[in-house]
Parts: C-alpha cells; sequence; structure tokens
C-alpha cells in the first residue's frame, strides 16, 4: 500500500491543528509528542498516512519536491518559495498573523523611505522583501536572518526587519514599531500538483475531508 506523507511544520501550530487531524483519524503515535524523541517520520492510527515534521520553511519544499504528497505551512512560506508546482486548496484558519515591516519607534520610517532608493531590512523573507520594495521605487539589501530579527535595527545591522507578527509582544519588547503589514498570513493545505495527478484517489479524498473539516468549525 502506498502511504500518504503528511508535512507539518514544528512549532505552536500543531496545538491548533491537533482537533481537526484528529476528525481525520490523524491521531500520530507516542513518539510524536516525546521531546526527548529524535524521530522525524511518525505513524499514525490510519494506516495509509504518516506525519514528517520539518521546519516551517522547509513544509513547501518537502512537498513541491515529492517527498511529501500533502503539508500544512503558512501563506508566508508558499509566497516566498512561489513553487509553481505547489497548490493550496484549504485555507485553515489557523496560525493567524501577519507579515510586517518594522522599525525602532524612534525612527521617522515614513521619512527615511521617501529619502531612500537603497534600504538594508533583516528577513528571513528575501523575495517577498525585495519585491514589495521594489514596487516602492526601492532597492532592498535583505540582511538574511532565521530568527531574532528584532534586535537587528539595535545592532545596526538594519534599520528596519520584515518579520510574522502576532500579538506584537516581540516587537515592543525591543522598541520597534509596525510601519506595514507585507502579507496577512494563515496555514494552508498544500498539495503537489504532480502528485494530485499520479494519486488522484487517495489524495482527493483527504483534501475534501480537510476542506468539510474547514466548512463546519
Ligand atoms: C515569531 C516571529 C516573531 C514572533 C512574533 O517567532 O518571528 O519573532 O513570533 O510573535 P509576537 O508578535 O506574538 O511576539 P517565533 O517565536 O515563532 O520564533 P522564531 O524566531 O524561531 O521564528
Amino acid at each position: 500500500m502506498q502511504k500518504i506523507i503528511l508535512a507539518l511544520p514544528k512549532g505552536r501550530i500543531y496545538e491548533e491543528l491537533a482537533p481537526r487531524l484528529g476528525a481525520l483519524g490523524i491521531v500520530p503515535e507516542k513518539d510524536f509528542f516525546d521531546p526527548q524523541s529524535r524521530k522525524l517520520r511518525f505513524s499514525t492510527k490510519r494506516a495509509d498516512l504518516d506525519i514528517i515534521r520539518v521546519r516551517p520553511f522547509d513544509v513547501a519544499t518537502f512537498v513541491a519536491c515529492g517527498g511529501a504528497h500533502l503539508g500544512v505551512v503558512g501563506s508566508d512560506v508558499i509566497k516566498e518559495f512561489s513553487y509553481s508546482d505547489l497548490y493550496a486548496p484549504v485555507d485553515l484558519g489557523i496560525g493567524r498573523c501577519r507579515l510586517a515591516l518594522a522599525a525602532p519607534q524612534d525612527t521617522d520610517a515614513m521619512t527615511l523611505l521617501a529619502r531612500s532608493s537603497h534600504i538594508r531590512v533583516a528577513t528571513k523573507y528575501p523575495h517577498i522583501t525585495q519585491h514589495f520594495f521594489a514596487a516602492k521605487g526601492i532597492q532592498a539589501q535583505c540582511v538574511h536572518l532565521n530568527g531574532a530579527m528584532e534586535i537587528a535595527p539595535a545592532l545596526n545591522l538594519a534599520p528596519f526587519i520584515v518579520d510574522l507578527v502576532s500579538s506584537g509582544d516581540t516587537l515592543r519588547a525591543n522598541g520597534l514599531v509596525e510601519v506595514e503589514t507585507l502579507l496577512e498570513v494563515s496555514a494552508r493545505l498544500i498539495v503537489a500538483r504532480t502528485a494530485l495527478k499520479t494519486a488522484p484517489s487517495i489524495l482527493n479524498p483527504l483534501i475534501e475531508a480537510f476542506r468539510l473539516e474547514q466548512k463546519n468549525t
């Protein structure tokens, strides 16, 4: 039997996702919940489906490259990678946050932006950021960080950051304010178009089940 592989992101999203997955019979084996476990692939109560747990930024790549049939990932990651083979049929309506441009609260951000033709920005979203600034006629030089973006302006890495904002606590705690929203973000179910062509009878019912589950919440 061909097993379906579902790629889930490590981190907070699982708590919100668990009831939806549970309703579809997708309940991971014990090791999944054991912080000591180094396993990356887990069986579930469904004999036809395994879960892999990977970094949020890698979910889209695992699915687009054929390593997983389906995945759950933020719309920020989908947009950053823009894989042509990815299809995102269901907005799961969870993991809501926004991708925002932020700067130190004592910066006159609007004046700085109006006067600049080049600007340094600390982010892990170089494509979205460059595209956003290009539309303003500004060339963004991205300082690529994987985390702790909020400390970058105080340490003179860049006058701006582009990062996810949820409660706004991290920005406030580091003396930053939001300047503009680039993207409203929520978690999406993603599928590779190639996988959909090769295994439609397995994947279509699962996509429909996620869609129905979403409608009923
Ligand atoms: C994310 C994001 C911000 C923070 C925003 O980081 O990169 O730093 O959450 O949330 P808030 O507005 O509620 O403070 P996360 O904690 O997921 O860790 P990461 O830096 O490792 O991505």
